[in-house]
């Protein structure tokens, strides 16, 4: 039975797509009937204990500050998790019986409660499961991004199926035919969220998925297949078995969502030129260009995939391509995106209008574009990735998800990396406020509201995707903190959020400056917040689960630059 048979009719369902809005689908629906996950999961299992998947390298090598010790709060080197617990007992929870905090118990079962099922296999979690709501929208789709860390806290927690059956799942749907209109999309878009139909009368699941065709503003999710291919390598990482990685299905799915990204064509820059609106922040946010986040997920997509692909005649030229663009966008973005105040004072004092490749200025930025500010957020201790950079544009906000990737991906440099961390830590107040964490800092206000956002009721000044806070950023705060080796960021964290998401019913983002009010139109029972929170204290209890989500420096990549003061 072939994949594309799983075209499929269009059919009006439920609403699906990026944005949360009521509108008619079309989207591909597939039967039960037509395929099958077991075939690909006949091969012979591995029978292999949950492999520590920190390489089994000490934390002290491991932490790029050298300040991470041993005796780190709840880390034990002597600790071996090798038992599987059944899909009911939280492993976490029975570790950490010592510190029993309430929130953990009621989090794994409402994690629990939003499990999907597929022919009666678990095949992701939805986006929220909030009765109190009256609109459902699109929160009761499985989508790819929200997924991450909800897999991962089944991997840390060595419930492995669930993964393995949701890599499977979006890896057919990705042979889907893809159309927006009469335009096809490339063959290797994974889709950014799916849902799973039953009729009770036939007793059948369907699948009907969205790559972007449903979404408001019609928005391919790019990082989508990056995140599928992150969380294939921290499934191989977690469970030590490279089986599901090497079938000829997966290798393929890699190369397919690869091959969009480098093809050549008239890009003068290695990073990757996006829409607005096509990651987590999936609307009209002024992300267009070459967003952060995109940049640091692609660089860890790359990275993982190579440390995944088959060295055959197919993988062999991949791999080629992999590691010179990896090159150039790791120098590209340390050397151009980076900013601390000495690079900033630099800008601040830039020419404008030089030509010829002895120019200093490559992107003739003009100074008077740089916001007020980011004089002020500048500290003299710390730096960041801004958020794009392009021709004589450059968005001086920080955003959270891709600055922590960055320095997961070893995207930052060791000195980078600390730097980030110096300016979190800086910055406590603006970044982490009463709830961690901003998506990205500051809010666009006023005209510019207007003007960048289109006039976006939902993404008012401080809210949503303007300056809201988002609680499942914390895992990835906590991830690079414990990476940094500076877990006491994570701990505080971790505290603060403790001490609101259970009394708040686990909302989806926070408002205001300092994310003291749960957000305007935040959902309740937000399974990526629940899930993020899971992960984060099973990274502080356990920091070999680290291994998984984070790649090391490859040697090769080091040319450092010279002129940051947050270097030194
Ligand atoms: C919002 C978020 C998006 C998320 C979706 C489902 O649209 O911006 O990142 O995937 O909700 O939770």
């Amino acid at each position: 039975m072939s994949e594309r048979k799983m075209e499929a009719a269009a059919v009006a369902t439920a609403p699906i797509g990026g944005g949360m809005r009521r509108e008619p689908s079309y989207a591909s629906m597939a039967e039960q009937d037509d395929f099958d996950l077991s075939r690909l999961l006949d091969k012979p299992k591995l029978n292999i204990e949950r492999q520590r998947s920190f390489d089994d390298r000490s934390m002290s090598e491991f932490s790029i500050g050298g300040n991470l010790k041993v005796g780190m709060d709840g880390y034990d080197p002597a600790y071996s998790p090798g038992i599987r617990s059944g899909f009911d007992t939280p492993l976490s929870s029975v570790r950490n019986s010592f510190d029993p905090h309430p929130i953990v118990a009621e989090a794994w079962e409402a994690l629990r409660r939003s499990v999907v099922y597929f022919k009666g296999q678990p095949v992701g979690t939805i986006a929220a499961y909030d009765h109190a709501s009256e609109e459902v929208l699109n929160y009761d789709q499985v989508f790819v991004r929200d997924f991450v860390p909800s897999a991962l806290a089944f991997l840390m927690n060595g419930e492995y199926d669930i993964v393995k059956f949701f890599l499977l799942k979006t890896l057919l749907l990705q042979g889907w035919e893809k159309k927006i209109d009469r335009f096809k999309l490339g063959e290797g878009v994974m889709p950014a969220s799916f849902k799973v139909l039953h009729d009770p009368n036939r007793d059948v699941d369907t699948i009907a998925a969205d790559f972007g065709e449903s979404a408001i503003g019609r928005v391919a999710p790019v990082d989508s297949g990056f995140w599928w291919i992150i969380l294939l390598r921290a499934y191989t990482k977690s469970t030590g078995d490279t089986s599901l990685a090497d079938t000829a299905e997966c290798q393929k799915g890699i190369r397919l969502i690869l091959s969009l990204c480098l093809s050549e064509g008239f890009d003068t820059f290695p990073t990757l030129l996006c829409a607005d609106g096509c990651c987590m922040i999936d609307r009209r946010m002024g992300v267009y260009g070459y967003p952060i986040e995109i940049q640091a997920l692609f660089f860890m997509a790359l990275k993982s995939a190579l440390s995944m692909l088959k060295h055959d005649a197919q993988g062999k030229e991949l791999i080629e391509r992999i590691v010179t663009r990896l090159q150039a966008l790791s120098y590209h973005m340390r050397s151009y995106f980076w900013l601390d105040f000495q690079q900033l004072n630099d800008i601040y004092r830039f020419k404008t209008e030089e030509y010829s490749h002895t120019a200093v200025n490559k992107f003739n930025v003009i100074p008077d574009s740089i916001p007020d500010w980011v004089f002020d957020f500048m500290p003299c201790k710390g730096g960041y990735f801004i958020g794009n950079v392009s021709p004589a544009r450059m968005d001086f906000r920080w955003f959270a998800l891709g600055n922590c990737v960055a320095i997961l991906s070893s995207l930052a440099t060791p000195e980078q990396s600390v730097a980030i961390m110096d300016l979190i830590e800086e910055r406590w107040e603006e970044l982490i406020g009463d709830m961690p964490l901003k998506i990205c800092y500051p809010a666009i206000e006023n005209h510019e509201w207007r003007i960048v956002t289109g006039c976006d009721p939902k993404n008012t000044r401080w809210s949503y995707h303007n300056g809201g806070s988002w609680p499942v950023l914390i895992w990835l705060l906590t991830a690079a903190s414990i990476k940094v080796g500076r877990p006491q960021i994570a701990r505080r964290a971790v505290d603060l959020a403790e001490s609101r998401l259970l009394k708040d019913g686990f909302p989806e983002y926070y408002d205001g400056k300092l994310g003291r009010y749960v957000g305007k139109q935040a959902r309740k029972f937000q399974t990526w917040s629940i899930a993020g929170y899971l992960v984060a204290k099973m990274l502080l209890e356990d920091p070999s689960h680290l291994g998984m989500i984070s790649l090391e420096e490859d040697r090769a990549m080091k040319p450092l630059l010279k002129r940051c003061s947050s270097w030194t």
